[in-house]
């Protein structure tokens, strides 16, 4: 009999799931930045979008098959398209994943008497038919299939059971159970976990998997429940991002099961010292920030205040602290670059912190680093990451900032002049008036590009200590364009978007973030006009 523990798959759904959060829409190229980092880590399955959705999201799943999902990280992760069981997404998908080695095709139907009544307007039966040939379809045209019933949480549980035998009588390979309201809890997860594995018939050929959100702040016990109860994979987001209140956060479990293997008795393939790398850059492609008391990754996660703590810290960490912060990555050197660091330092630098930069990509953040440490005396690792950050992963910039001049203070209104530089070589300046200096930019910005939208949130954090410190600017705007259709993101027409900026300068950041995020707009709506002329 072996005795190795048994082995627990983690399904990454950062680039679905969690891109589904309002906000977090990614541009390609930080897809596919968040996918290399993904294969780092070390998950078994990337589920990479969902390419029906739009041309932009099948190409974005494509392009993660061709190169992340031929193991360009070493390591080869199963490259997952989700898909709704009709034919057009079943057949997108299989197209955008093929190239991958290891292709996956995720399909989902609903099985709740809520969401077959009101939202599918199926009867049972229909519902029994279509999984049956949605499910052959795709395993005709791929090997590996994962089946969803959605809303499992609230759907009748013999009903669940004769769906989930016809997905495996029909070729699903993995059994995949979501709570996707976040409404069980977990002794009623597990019992349900359990239940599936006893009585769905073929039950002993599949993986059953966990897919759990955090509505009621339960995501992370739910699936440790699952996987005690028999559940094989685990699906995740980084931070725990995705729709509403989010997904089971990728670094909960791995520490949860790393940490108390006394007691889980599993084992994942995660190295987890890349974990607090791979959080931060999803903070940076999506916009969305990691509350300081989150677990694992928050800002405060492995800070010790109170008096009683420190001493005791001091005597023996073991007192206070479950995990060593080195054990996610959480330890960052500090001072390591100056101004008079070369090319070759901060490259093999920025290979330590995670980023193997192409040379043209290094060239744009040497320059930025050289530009910064003329201004700062030390730049640290966190300097670098937001430089990398602010530098490679911006829309495509159709309007860049050429320059800025502002004038504000106790006198009077503050002014901006700004120059931006467009399409063709073109040239647009505006001067703007505004209640201060980051009003007037917007303002000035609003006049020269006309997108119509609106500022939700807007943030500056500075990344590390100092007067000199690198501020780092975060924006969220909701857009009145004419939004493309894209059942991922809205139904209401308006989607929200995020922009950001790192510079010494919060005023010049400021307008970096807004246009980043103004430029993500008019990004996809030419996607949405070019997709539909072409239809
Ligand atoms: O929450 C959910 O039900 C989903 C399915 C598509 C698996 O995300
Ligand atoms: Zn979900």
């Amino acid at each position: 009999m072996s005795t190795e523990k048994p082995y627990v798959r983690i399904f990454d759904t950062t680039l679905r799931d969690g891109e589904q959060s309002p906000g977090a829409t990614m541009t390609s190229a930080e897809k596919l930045q968040v996918a290399h980092a993904l294969a780092r880590l070390g998950v078994d399955v990337i589920e990479a979008g969902f390419p029906a959705a739009s041309p932009d999201d099948w190409e974005a799943v494509h392009q993660i098959a061709q190169t992340v999902g031929q193991g360009s990280e070493g390591r080869v992760p199963a490259i997952c398209g989700l898909a709704r069981a009709s034919k057009n997404d079943i057949t997108r998908a299989a197209e955008a994943v093929r190239a991958a080695a290891k292709p996956r095709i995720h399909t989902f139907l609903a099985t709740s008497p809520i969401h077959m009544e009101h939202k599918l307007r199926m009867t049972p039966v229909e519902v029994k038919a279509r999984v049956a040939e949605m499910v052959a379809l795709a395993r005709s045209l791929c090997d590996d299939i994962e089946f969803s019933p959605e809303d499992a949480g609230r759907s009748d549980i013999d009903f669940l059971i004769e769906v989930l035998g016809i997905a495996v009588a029909n070729g699903a390979t993995t059994l995949n159970i979501p709570d996707t309201v976040g409404y069980v809890t977990p002794a009623e997860y597990g019992t349900l976990i359990a239940r599936l594995k006893r009585d769905v018939p073929g039950a002993e050929k599949v993986i059953f998997s966990c897919h759990c959100h955090d509505d009621l702040g339960l995501a992370t016990a739910n699936a440790l429940a699952g996987v005690m109860n028999g559940a094989r994979q685990i699906e995740v987001a980084v931070n725990g991002i995705g729709e509403r209140a989010g997904n089971t956060s990728l670094e909960e479990v791995v520490m949860a099961i790393g940490t108390r293997a006394d007691f889980f008795g599993m084992r994942h393939g995660i190295d987890t010292t890349q974990i607090m790398r791979v959080s931060k850059l999803v903070t940076s492609c999506t916009g969305i920030a990691v509350q300081p008391n989150k677990a694992i990754v928050g800002a405060n996660a492995f800070a010790h205040e109170a008096g009683i703590h420190q001493d005791g810290m001091l005597k023996n960490a073991s007192t206070y602290e479950i995990m060593r912060p080195e054990s996610v990555g959480a330890v960052v050197t500090k001072l390591v670059l100056g101004k008079h660091s070369g090319r070759a330092a901060v490259k093999s630098r920025l290979a330590e912190l995670g980023y193997a930069l192409k040379d043209a990509d290094l060239d744009k953040a040497f320059a930025r680093f050289k530009a910064l440490a003329d201004r700062k005396k030390t730049v640290t690792d966190a300097d670098l990451v937001a430089l990398v950050a602010d530098e490679l992963y911006q829309p495509v910039e159709r309007y860049s900032l050429s320059s800025l001049e502002v004038k504000c203070g106790t006198a009077g209104p503050s002014s901006a002049t700004v120059r931006l530089k467009g399409p063709e070589a073109s040239e647009l300046v505006m001067t703007a008036t505004g209640t201060g200096p980051v009003d007037a930019v917007f303002r000035a910005i609003d006049s020269l590009l006309h997108v119509s939208c609106t500022l939700l949130e807007y943030s500056v954090q500075a990344v590390t200590e100092g007067i000199d410190a690198l501020g780092e600017v975060s924006v969220k705007v909701e857009s009145v364009q004419i939004a493309p259709q894209n059942p991922q993101h809205e139904t209401s027409g308006k989607r929200v978007y995020h922009g950001h900026g790192a510079e010494t300068d919060i005023v010049v950041a400021s307008a970096k973030a807004y246009l980043s995020a103004l430029n993500r707009i008019i990004a996809a709506t030419d996607a949405a006009q070019a997709a539909e002329a072409a239809s």
